[in-house]
């Protein structure tokens, strides 16, 4: 029998998900192993070098994984429903009201030939039966939500009539319009400049607050999402190789490619003091896909490999709030 979820049980839970690529007339494990949970409300962090399997595990998430990729296996429970083989139609409930999602790049998102105060009053129409007189002017309000000077006048405005960040707005209001209970949010901030990078984000974490929205944050800069996340998984090349509660990822990093994040993080004073000297850098570039190294896959990069771990993939070690996998992670 299975239990009905209960206001403890998490809103999001990704068990031992893995994700299949078609390619040269063989099939590889873009990501694997991966599992992770996320309360109601509660902001999680996801964290990586390009190409580790971020987005696509979000995308697996949304249910818009496509080929040459494809779930392979594992389960993905949003409020107690399983959801990883879901049907169009299920999807299409879900994402809006149930699920929002922020991506990099507006422009792929926003449709160019639609102005924008449309777009995010569609999403009213779509899934809460409004008029379009009504969803227009609650389109104006959810501009002034997220602080679009002027948005009487703004709604009308096409994506290309407005800034980068002004579009980020705008995507946060289309995907947190119908208060759901996850925004995915894909590297939110890395095509704007630093100084609207820290607006949009406090403006985004300020509203999941406000609506009690769960966060799954995406991003390379692990700075960044420990600020904002009260838990952080380090993804590399497809595997998470460690979880833990944000302050414990700085203070006690226990695998090799997590130490080595954070080593590459400007600290605060540090570069006065460094003065010119450059931070340590990760020597080495993520394998791809169809050239994983046999056992850890990190080891053709780490310090510390050792025999045992170029023949053998590391269990997962649970911590405290958390897992590592790493042969030598003591
Ligand atoms: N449509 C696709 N076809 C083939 N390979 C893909 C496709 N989408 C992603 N991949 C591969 O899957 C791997 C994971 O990609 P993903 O986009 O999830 O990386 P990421 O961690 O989000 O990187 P980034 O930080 O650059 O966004 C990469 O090796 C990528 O090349
Ligand atoms: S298992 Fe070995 S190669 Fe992998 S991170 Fe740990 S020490 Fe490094
Ligand atoms: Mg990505």
């Amino acid at each position: 029998m299975t239990a009905a979820p209960t206001n403890d049980a998490p809103l999001l839970r990704v068990d031992d998900l893995h994700i299949a690529l078609q390619a040269d007339g063989r099939t590889f494990n873009a990501v694997e192993n991966v599992s992770f949970e996320i309360g109601r409300g509660e902001a999680f962090g996801l964290v990586g070098e390009s190409g580790c399997g971020k987005s696509i595990t979000a995308l697996s998430v949304m249910g818009l994984l496509r080929r040459p990729l494809s779930l392979g296996s594992g389960r993905i429970v949003l409020d107690g429903e399983e959801i990883q083989h879901a049907s169009a139609a299920r999807w299409r409930e879900l994402r809006g009201p149930r699920i929002g999602m922020i991506f990099q790049e507006p422009m792929t998102a926003l449709n160019p030939l639609s102005p924008v105060g449309r777009q995010i009053a569609e999403m009213f129409v779509l899934h809460e039966g409004a008029s379009w007189n009504e969803a227009m002017d609650r389109a104006e309000d959810a501009l002034r939500q997220v602080r679009v000077p002027s948005p009487e006048r703004r709604i009308k405005d096409y994506p290309h009539q407005l800034s980068g960040g002004m579009r980020q707005r705008v995507m946060i209001a289309i995907a947190l319009a119908c208060r759901p209970d996850l925004l995915i949010a894909d590297e939110p901030t890395t095509a704007l400049d630093v100084t609207v990078q820290a607006e949009i984000i406090d403006l985004m974490s300020e509203l999941c607050a406000a609506k009690g929205t769960a966060i799954l944050m995406i991003s390379h800069d692990l700075g960044l999402v420990s600020n904002m996340c009260r838990r952080v998984a380090v993804m590399y090349a497809g595997r998470i190789v460690e979880s833990q509660p944000a302050e414990a990822i700085f203070a006690t990093p226990r695998h090799p490619y997590t130490r080595g994040l954070v080593d590459s993080l400007p600290r605060l004073g540090e570069r006065a003091r460094r003065g010119r000297q450059k931070l340590r850098e990760i020597t080495g570039v993520v394998p791809s896909i169809v050239a994983y190294p046999a056992g850890c896959r990190f080891n053709p990069r780490c310090p510390q490999a050792t025999d045992l771990c170029r023949t053998t993939a590391p269990p997962a070690t649970a911590l405290p709030g958390g897992l590592v996998r790493c042969h030598h992670h003591d």
